[in-house]
């Protein structure tokens, strides 16, 4: 398929990085990019993971899709799951723009939106007006800046939007509400993991279907942290983690003169911290939690990265703006052929392949 992109880019990057964005899912839409990726995929990319079965294991990550909007263009995109949010109960405004940084030269973005999103009603309506046949998707929930109750707004958010979606994400990592990342810590964490899943267990008992729940948690992590983590993790009943968020870090290497900026940052740069933290956390879990591994995510390779520290599943969000949606495809193209070229019959059989596979 001719990947137009390269033609557009300079367009696109002329707009500030918020308005370009906002035209982006104003034309996916509107359906102006038609079908965007291959739909068919190398059957080594199958996978099942807490009960989903997925056609390839590369999702579109939480943020770019705040208000569950394109959720079916970004499976024409060729991406094998979503994710959309995060979504707060009441609409929220965000921070003043400017809020979104490209660093073009480390193939970075900052970004300090804040949870800028329409809020669960607008968000549930989306959900509703889904076709059958939308594959797969997780719902990311957030707390509102001014809530006086934050672990309640997740329980909201569940309860809201339960069986709408095939899975719920706990965003307990964005950098840009203040305090929330101190939810990940222990006595935190546990608390909201018991009500969450207490959520779930209501509904179930009503008849509702079982329906996964992920942790997102944030590269910035001490390793005390990590192991906390992962004994709630693995004594709850959580379904997975997903590692990682943006940092808060910036790293000596960045170039671009908005390294500066405020905010979370994401893309190129954060490859290496992010995978880190994921080999440390399956090491952590003793591979006993599926893992979806994000931060950095350029490649096939790094995909493969991904995979090879612990991750049964990936997402990228920051390679787009530098790449454009054919990325997915040739992700897929080189992840299946690194996969094939070691072996591997499928992806689960590399999960944390390059780690000591170590079971505790
Ligand atoms: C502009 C922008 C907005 C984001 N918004 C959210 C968000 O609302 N919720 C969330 O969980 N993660 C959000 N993220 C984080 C991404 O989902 C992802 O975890 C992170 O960017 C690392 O992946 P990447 O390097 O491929 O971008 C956002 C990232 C970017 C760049």
């Amino acid at each position: 398929m001719l990947d137009l992109f390269p033609l557009v880019r300079p367009f696109v990057h002329a707009l500030d990085p918020e308005s370009a964005h906002n035209a982006t899912i104003k034309a996916l839409k509107l359906g102006l990019t038609g079908q965007l990726g291959r739909n068919t995929d190398d059957p080594v990319l199958e996978t099942t993971v807490f009960g989903l079965s997925f056609k390839n294991p590369v999702g579109l990550a939480a943020g770019f899709d705040k208000n569950a909007e394109v959720i079916v263009p970004a499976h024409k995109m060729g991406f094998g799951f979503a994710e959309a949010g995060t979504v707060t109960p009441r609409p929220q405004e965000g921070n003043a723009r400017p809020r979104l940084f490209r660093l073009t030269k480390d193939r970075a973005v900052i970004n300090r939106f804040g949870f800028n999103n329409k809020g669960l009603e607008y968000f549930e309506a989306r959900l509703r007006a889904l076709p059958a046949n939308r594959g797969i998707f997780g719902a990311n929930v957030g707390a509102n800046k001014d809530s006086e109750d934050r672990t309640a707004d997740y329980v909201t958010g569940i309860k809201r939007l339960y069986g709408l979606s095939d899975y719920f994400t706990v965003n307990i990592s964005s950098p840009n509400t203040p305090g929330l990342r101190a939810l990940q810590s222990k006595a935190a964490l546990e608390d909201l993991v018991g009500q969450v899943l207490e959520a779930r267990q209501e509904k179930m008992a009503a008849g509702a279907k079982f329906i996964p729940v992920l942790i997102k948690i944030a590269p910035d992590l001490l390793p005390a942290d990590i192991s906390d983590i992962a004994d709630v993790a693995r004594g709850s009943g959580i379904d997975g983690l997903i590692v990682s968020n943006t940092t808060i870090c910036r790293p000596d290497t960045l170039l671009s003169d908005k390294r500066a900026e405020a905010g979370g940052l994401s893309g190129a740069p954060l490859m290496a911290q992010s995978t880190e933290v994921l080999a440390a956390v399956y090491k952590a879990t003793g591979g006993a939690v599926p893992l979806v591994g994000a931060g950095g995510i350029a490649s096939g390779a790094d995909a493969y990265a991904k995979i090879r520290a612990g991750a049964s599943l990936v997402q990228l969000y920051s390679a787009l703006v530098y790449d454009g949606p054919g990325l997915v495809s040739t992700i897929k193209r080189d992840l299946a052929a690194l996969l094939k070229a070691d072996g591997f019959s499928s992806v689960r059989d590399a999960v944390g392949a390059g780690t000591s596979r170590q079971s505790s």
